[in-house]
């Protein structure tokens, strides 16, 4: 089966287009290298310079190279940038996807993977946060990856597409030999900007607030590394070949760290302080995002090993030297 993966020279695209590469899966990736410097691709896989809602080029990659399967990573992640800019948001995640889909039916193309965020929840009042959560997004960003969700419900049960959306929780970590890495232009993410300060390339970390209602007083998230999401993809895309539809659910660990855990972690590996200081609040931030992954584990037989904090911590430092 041939695989249709969009920004699959990304962070986490990149990670899947190396493990499906290795199944000896053929996969086609389609990037337009918007979101940071392009990852190297294994040999043997095409790699498309292109838009994703550019229906000529996506029904000839279809066409020519008989995919039956699409791995939409592409897309605007940010959400502060998503609250300044709505509209390229709207634009890309919506719009275009739409276009991108369109063209993937018409071209008989019935399996999706999709990737989805836990920011589709918002502010949520449970946690663990199961997949029934109210779905109740606060930024354009986690408003546009619903939205496409949406879309994906309404193609199944319209045109019988099998679809799997995976809500990610906070991706981090890097392949074990360093030839990935998370590369965003502009980086926003916690773990690479607290190695860096580590390493001295950047100025130390701000941690925005230390007065939520938390243990510590700062966020508590769920990371999950960026190998063990690679791989639930892989197991979601086999569930979807053996006939299957399963929607959203969650990949996250269900168990959650604070910024300032994270720095003391993060100070244990390097073996020095690492430069923070303690600021406000960053705007739309959730004090606690920890996923319940009941779902994955049953569903998708998530079973991650690459996702201890320090094993994320030591393949990031790894990846950043
Ligand atoms: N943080 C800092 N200082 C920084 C950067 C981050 O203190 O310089 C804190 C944030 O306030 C947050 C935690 O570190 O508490 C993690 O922040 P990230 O920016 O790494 O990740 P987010 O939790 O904001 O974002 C993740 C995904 C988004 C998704 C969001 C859902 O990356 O795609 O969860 O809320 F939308």
């Amino acid at each position: 089966m041939g695989l249709l993966v969009t920004g699959g020279r990304g962070f986490i695209g990149s990670h899947f287009v190396w493990a499906a590469a290795r199944e000896g899966r053929r996969v086609v990736v389609l990037d337009d290298h918007s979101g940071g410097a392009p990852a190297p691709m294994p040999h043997g896989v095409l790699a498309i310079l292109g838009d994703i809602g550019d229906e000529r080029l996506v029904s000839s990659l279809i066409r020519e190279h008989r995919l039956t399967a699409l791995v939409h990573f592409a897309g605007k992640i940010q959400v502060g940038e998503s609250v300044q800019r709505p509209e390229l948001y709207f634009d890309v995640n919506v719009s275009r996807s739409l276009r991108l889909l369109e063209s993937a039916r018409r071209g008989g193309l019935e399996q999706i993977v999709f990737s989805s965020t836990a920011a589709v929840y918002g502010h949520p009042d449970r946690i663990p946060i199961g997949e029934d959560a109210p779905r109740a997004p606060v930024n354009p960003y986690g408003a546009t990856k619903l939205a496409f969700e949406f879309a994906l419900e309404a193609a199944g049960r319209a045109h019988g597409l099998r679809w799997v959306a995976p809500r990610y929780f906070n991706a981090a970590g890097a392949s074990p030999d360093g030839h990935l890495r998370e590369a965003h232009e502009p980086e926003t993410h916690l773990i690479p900007l607290i190695l860096d300060a580590a390493l001295g390339r950047r100025p130390p970390l701000r941690v925005y607030g230390a007065d939520y209602p938390t243990p510590d007083g700062s966020c508590i998230r769920d990371y999950i590394h960026v190998c063990d999401l690679a791989d639930a993809h892989l197991a979601a895309l086999r569930r979807l070949e053996a006939g299957d539809s399963l929607g959203p659910i969650n990949l996250g660990l269900g168990r959650g760290y604070s910024v300032l855990e994270v720095l003391a972690a993060a100070k244990e590996l390097v073996g020095m302080e690492v430069p923070y200081d303690i600021g406000p609040r960053r705007p739309g931030d959730p004090p606690v995002l920890v996923a319940d992954p009941a779902r994955a584990q049953v569903e998708l037989g998530f079973n991650p090993c690459r996702s201890e904090l320090r094993t994320i911590l030591e393949d990031t430092l790894r990846s950043r030297r």
